[in-house]
C-alpha cells in the first residue's frame, strides 16, 4: 500500500478520497467528516454496519466548540487535561458533520489523538476526520501499518505510515451528555486518572456486556452491539491460579487439541506445555498483535489469564464472548 507524505494525505483527503492514518491507540481510516459521500466510502472499504456512528478527530480544541453545543466544564476539564491523547468525548452534535458520521444520533464522539504525524496532518488541513479503526470488520484494530496493509490493500490509496501505535487499544469512551458522565468503552486514560479531574463517572454496563444481552440493554455506544472480533480458536479467560490453569491445558492436551496462552510477561514461563504462548504487557499494548498471530496458527482453544486493567478485560470479554472457567 502506498506509504503518502502528509502533503499527499491531504490531498487526497480534499478531493474525497480515504486514507489510514497512525493514532496513538490504534490505526484509524479517514474521511473529511463533513464530506458524506468521503464518509460513505469508510463504510464500504471496512464492511462496517451505517448504523455505527464515527469518532472525529480533531487538532485544536476550538474544533470542538465549533462541532458540539452545550459542551459543560467538565468536559472542558477533560479536554484540556487529556487531550491530545486516548480519549474520546460524547458531546451534543450540532449539525456541522456529516449524518453519516453520527448515524443520524444528536450526539458527536470527538477526539485529539497524540501522534506526531497525525496531529500535523489535522493541524494542517483543518480537516475534521472521521476515523474508525482501519480494520475490515470483524478483524483486530491494526497497531502497525502491515496490519492495515494486510486488511486494506487494494480497497484505499494508501495510507500514512506512523510505526507501531503506542497504546494499543482503542481510546476510552465518555458519554458527557449525562450526569453523571459514563464511560462507554474502556480505553486508554483510565477510570480512575477521569475521576481525579471530574470526580465520580459510571461504567455503562453496556461496556462488558456479551452481545445478546447488549441488544437488549441498547448501551449508548452502538458499536457495542455488533459481535466483536474474536481469533479463529475458541478463546477462554481462565479465573483461578496457575495449577488450574496448568491442569487445563493439560485436559485440552488429551483431547488433541492445540492450546494457545495469553498471559502476563511474567508469567509466560509457566505455561510450557501450551503449544504457543504469548505474553502481554498489564497495559495490554500488544494484544491485538498477539490475537494476529494466534490467527496465523493452527491453535484451537487459546486460554487467557485475567487482567486488572478494565480495557484489557473488555476487549477479552469481547473475544471470548464472555466465557469464562473457574
Ligand atoms: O482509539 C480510537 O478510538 C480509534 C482511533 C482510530 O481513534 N477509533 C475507534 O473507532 O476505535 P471505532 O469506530 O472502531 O469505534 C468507535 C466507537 C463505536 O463503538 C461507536 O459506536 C462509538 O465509538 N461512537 C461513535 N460515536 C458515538 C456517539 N455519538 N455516541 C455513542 N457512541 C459513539
Ligand atoms: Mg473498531
Amino acid at each position: 500500500m502506498k506509504k503518502l507524505t502528509t502533503k499527499e494525505a491531504i490531498n487526497l483527503l480534499a478531493v474525497g478520497e480515504i486514507i489510514a492514518i497512525p493514532t496513538e491507540t490504534v490505526y484509524g481510516l479517514a474521511a473529511d467528516a463533513r464530506k458524506s459521500r468521503a464518509v460513505k466510502k469508510i463504510f464500504k472499504a471496512k464492511g462496517r454496519p451505517t448504523d455505527n456512528p464515527l469518532i472525529v478527530h480533531i487538532g485544536h480544541i476550538e474544533q470542538a466548540e465549533k462541532l458540539a453545543k452545550n459542551i459543560s466544564d467538565e468536559a472542558r476539564l477533560l479536554m484540556k487535561h487529556f487531550w491530545p491523547g486516548p480519549l474520546t468525548l460524547i458531546l451534543e452534535d450540532n449539525g456541522k458533520v456529516s449524518k453519516w458520521v453520527t448515524a443520524g444520533l444528536d450526539t458527536i464522539g470527538i477526539r485529539m489523538p497524540n501522534h506526531e504525524r497525525t496531529l500535523q496532518l489535522l493541524r494542517k488541513s483543518e480537516i475534521p476526520l472521521a476515523a474508525p479503526s482501519a480494520n475490515l470488520s470483524g478483524k483486530p484494530s491494526p497497531t502497525c501499518f502491515e496490519h492495515v496493509e494486510r486488511d486494506l490493500v487494494g480497497k484505499i490509496p494508501g495510507g500514512v505510515n506512523g510505526g507501531v501505535c503506542e497504546v494499543g487499544l482503542e481510546s476510552t469512551i465518555i458519554d458527557m451528555t449525562v450526569v453523571p458522565p459514563v464511560i462507554l468503552r474502556p480505553g486508554g486514560i483510565k477510570r480512575h486518572e477521569i475521576e481525579a479531574i471530574i470526580g465520580k463517572v459510571a461504567l455503562a454496563d453496556g461496556s462488558i456486556e456479551t452481545n445478546e444481552s447488549s441488544e437488549k440493554l441498547k448501551p449508548k455506544a452502538p458499536g457495542m452491539k455488533y459481535a466483536h472480533y474474536a481469533p479463529n480458536a475458541e478463546v477462554f479467560i481462565v479465573n483461578g491460579d496457575i495449577a488450574y490453569f496448568k491442569s487445563l491445558i493439560n485436559n485440552y492436551r488429551k483431547l488433541g487439541k492445540k492450546v494457545g496462552v495469553v498471559c502476563r510477561k511474567s508469567n509466560q514461563y509457566f505455561y510450557k506445555r501450551a503449544h504457543l504462548v504469548k505474553s502481554v504487557s498489564v497495559d495490554g499494548k500488544q494484544l491485538y498483535k498477539v490475537f494476529r498471530q494466534f490467527d496465523d496458527t493452527e491453535i484451537d482453544i487459546i486460554l487467557c489469564e485475567m487482567f486488572e486493567d478494565e480495557a484489557v478485560m473488555n476487549r477479552l470479554m469481547k473475544a471470548s464472548e464472555e466465557k469464562v472457567l473457574s
